[in-house]
Parts: C-alpha cells; structure tokens; sequence
C-alpha cells in the first residue's frame, strides 16, 4: 500500500507540475489534496496505540462496550493539511516566477512581487497553526467553557491584523429586498472586525457542540467544505472579474486540501469508528473555512452553509448561557436492549430550582413545537425534557435510529435540506455506506460493533 501510494503520489505531481495552462496551480492543488487524503488515511490507523497509550483517548459512549478509542486524531490530520499548503506554498505565485505576464499585466504594479498575496497566504495559515494549537490545549487540558470560547477571536487575531493593514473592505453587500432602505453597500467600520470575530468564534464552536456520535464532526465539515468548493468553482469559471476569481481561488486553495484530509478521517471516524476525531479538529475545520470565508470574501454565502449550526447554536443557548442545567455530554443516549439511539434529557429543577428567563425559554420552545416534554408535574411544571441540540430533537421526533442512520439523517436530510434540495444525496450516501460496511466486513479489518 505504502509503495502504491508513494508511486502515485510522484506520477501525479510529476504531471501536474509538467503541464502548463491556465490554472495550473489549482490542478497542482487538486492533486496534493487526493495525495494527502490518501497519506492521512493511511497514517491515522499507525497512530493509534501511540495516543492510546499517552492518554489521549476516549470512551465510545454510544456502544455497549464502551471501547476506548484513541482521541485527537485531528492533530494528524491538521498536521498533514498545514504540510500540503507549506509545498504548495510557491504554486499560487508561478506565473510570478515565470515572467509574471499572466496574472498581472493590467496591474499597475506589473512586475512588483504580490506581497500582498503572500500575506494573505500567510496570515491565514497563522490563525488555522494557532487554532490548531489551541485545540490540542483544549483535548489534553479539557479547558473549561467560559475560556475556551474566546480560543477562536484570539487565534484570529493574525488574520484582522492583516486584513486591516491590507485596507480590507469593511462593507457587506445588502440583500436585494433591503437595498431601497438602506442603498447596496452599508460600510460597517470597525464593527465589521467585531462582526469577523464573532464569526470565527462561531465558526469553531458550532462544529464542536454540533457533536457526540460516530461521524458527524467529519461529516459536518466535509458537506460545507464541499459546497464551499462548488461555490468556488461556479465563480472561478463563470466570473470575468479577476479580483473575484483570485478571492475563490485562494478560497479553493485551502479548502481542497481541507476536504482531502477531512474525507480520510471521516472514514476512519465513520461508524462504527475506530477513532474520535477530538476538539483540535472541530476547531481547526471551523478556523480553516472561516478563514476562507473572510478572505474570500464570501462570509455571508458561508453563513447559509452553516444553516444548521446556526440552528443548534441558537437553540442550545438557554443550556449554553446556563438558563437551564447543562450537563457534561448532551449527546443523545444509548438504548442497550434495542441498540438504537434515543434522545437525552434533562431534569431542568433537580438540581436547583429554574430562573424566570429558563422558564420563557423552555415555553417558548414548547409552544414553537422544538421541545419533547417527557414528565409535568401536577402543575403544569416541566419535569424533564429533551436536551436543547438538534441530535435530540431529531431523535425525539423521528424516533430511535441507529448511531449510523442518526450521523446519515442529520447529514443529509437535514444539512442538505437547505444546501441541494432536489440531490438524491441520501440514497447516494446509503448505497456508499451499505458498499463501505460491506468491504470492510468482507476484508475483516473492523470488529462489528456491539
Ligand atoms: C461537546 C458538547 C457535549 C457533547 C460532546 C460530544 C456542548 C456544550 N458540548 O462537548 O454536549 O456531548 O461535545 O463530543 O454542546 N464521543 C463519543 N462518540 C463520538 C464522539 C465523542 O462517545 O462519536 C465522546 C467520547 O467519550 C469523547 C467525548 O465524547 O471522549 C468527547 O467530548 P468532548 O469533545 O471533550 O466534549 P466537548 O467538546 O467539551
Ligand atoms: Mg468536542
């Protein structure tokens, strides 16, 4: 395998760096990502009795058997992700190296270095190394909520630094209905720095809580990464203006190698997993396409692919901001007789009596129909209820499903609800999952699950 992989990995680069046209730097991409997706698929799997046996591991919760698994297996993959995009570094600048008359003949600084590129380059790949970093912090610390939310603004702090030194735009597009009110451009000053930072905080924490079973960290990632990309290339072949086509495809540069070594980690975290994919990756994938999203300048298209995190952050606040009790795990529970999945719950006033605020959060909820009452007291009072994410409320809706058919059902049905309506995408996943499991079990390199 090792020498399969290491011949083609030379042929393929050897002929993307040979040929010559007019996006050869994004053919070079396209093939470091397949060559790190495949270089992280087959690394992880040798690094797992490493992390198990320095403590960075977990326990399956949702199994009967509650294997240990190893954690943080996204530290590798970020490693391999920041290794794609240091070689392939001098790419986006070829035509520069070779006589510059491509890319910048009508730029009035025709010959000068882009410096200005490699900044953006550069500063992007800062914030993604610091987001990386603090992520492993946060597996092997499990640092408490109240820091670690700010994680994300201060790992981001390279990428406004430069933004504001590179004279960045600070004005958002207003949507068509809103233009007769408020014109076509609203410039938001130094709020938009403020809007930036709360949108990589974002960004990083709704992958995180969005959480729990086998495949949905990776999976979450990869569907956005994958409509990010779509975006892109709808604008690099159909733009004619350049800053434009330059801005998506920066905007690809980093994504496509993202999703290479994404895919190699969902596979190996799908259920039933081998591996949890841990806090650095929720982070580093959540830094990494906010990261494109800003200086790609498509941050609001990026908030629509985001649609069901928003969701599950909104949702989740009354837990989150402490209304009501939040405990450690709100990832749905195992049925042991059945095997299925079921919703979790909370007991809102065991441990201490629920505030007025809690009490409007958790009517409001109930009279919008996003809340599966299970006990009132003889009052009327909310004994228990679902645990405020959308897993839950999925669960609770649609009744148990199996871990697999849970990861299935929110990546499909409901992120692509909003993404490709009319795309059979969960009759594909099903025949691509039932094809995987079947492989797998023929060739005995997994144990059923129990
Ligand atoms: C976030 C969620 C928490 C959820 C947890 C699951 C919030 C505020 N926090 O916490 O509710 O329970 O993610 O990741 O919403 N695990 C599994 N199966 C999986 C993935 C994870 O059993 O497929 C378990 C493992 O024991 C693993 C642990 O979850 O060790 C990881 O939890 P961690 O990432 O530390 O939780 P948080 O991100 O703090
Ligand atoms: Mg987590």
């Amino acid at each position: 395998m090792g020498a399969v992989l290491v011949g083609m990995s030379i042929l393929s680069l050897t002929a993307a760096l040979t040929w010559r046209g007019e996006h050869t730097s994004l053919i070079i991409s396209i093939v470091m990502s397949i060559i790190a997706g495949l270089c992280t698929y087959s690394t992880l799997p040798k690094l797992r009795d490493s992390f198990i046996k320095a403590n960075l591991s977990g326990r399956d919760l949702l199994k009967v058997s509650k294997t240990l698994l190893p954690e943080t297996m996204g530290l590798p993959t970020a490693i391999i992700y920041l290794i794609t995009l240091f070689l392939f570094m001098p790419f986006p600048f070829i035509n520069w190296f070779e006589g510059a008359h491509v890319v910048h003949e009508d730029d009035p600084h025709f010959g000068t270095f882009p410096y200005n590129k490699l900044g953006e380059i550069l500063s992007a790949m800062l914030a993604i190394q610091s987001m990386i970093l603090l992520g492993f912090a946060d597996d092997v610390l499990d640092v408490r909520w109240r820091y670690k939310v700010w994680f994300p603004a201060i790992a981001g702090i390279p990428l406004m630094i430069f933004y504001y030194t590179n004279k960045g735009a600070t004005y958002v597009v207003m949507p068509i209905q809103l233009r007769p009110y408020l014109g076509e451009l609203v410039d938001l000053g130094p709020l938009y720095y403020v809007y930036m930072g709360m949108l990589i905080i974002f960004c990083t924490h709704s992958i995180n809580i969005l959480a729990g079973i086998n495949g949905i960290e990776a999976g979450q990632a990869l569907v956005i990464g994958f409509s990010v990309i779509v975006n892109d290339l709808l604008y690099v072949f159909n733009n004619p203006d350049r800053h434009s086509v330059e801005a998506h495809l920066f905007s690809l540069y980093f994504v496509l190698p993202f999703v290479g070594v994404t895919s190699a980690l969902l596979w190996h975290n799908w259920f039933p997993a081998t591996l949890f994919v841990g806090d650095t990756f929720c982070y580093f994938s959540g830094m990494t396409l906010a990261v494109v999203g800003i200086l790609g300048h498509f941050s609001k298209t990026l908030l629509l692919f985001f649609i069901p995190q928003i969701f599950n952050f909104v949702y989740s606040c009354p837990q989150l901001f402490r209304l009501l009790e939040c405990p450690r795990h709100r990832m749905p529970r195992l049925d042991p007789d059945t095997g299925l999945l079921k919703c979790s719950t909370v007991r809102p006033n065991d441990k201490k009596p629920m505030g007025t605020l809690g009490n409007i959060a958790l009517k409001i909820l109930r009279a919008l129909g996003l809340l599966k009452v299970f006990e009132y007291d003889k009052d009327g009072k909310i004994i228990e209820c679902n645990n405020l994410t959308l897993l839950n409320l999925v669960l609770a809706y649609f009744g148990p499903m199996s871990e697999r058919n849970t990861t299935i059902a929110i990546l499909c049905r409901v992120l692509h609800m909003y993404q490709w309506p009319y795309f059979p995408i969960v009759d594909i996943l099903y025949a691509l999952d039932l094809t995987m499991q079947t492989l797998l079990t023929i060739s005995e390199r997994k144990a059923v699950p129990t």
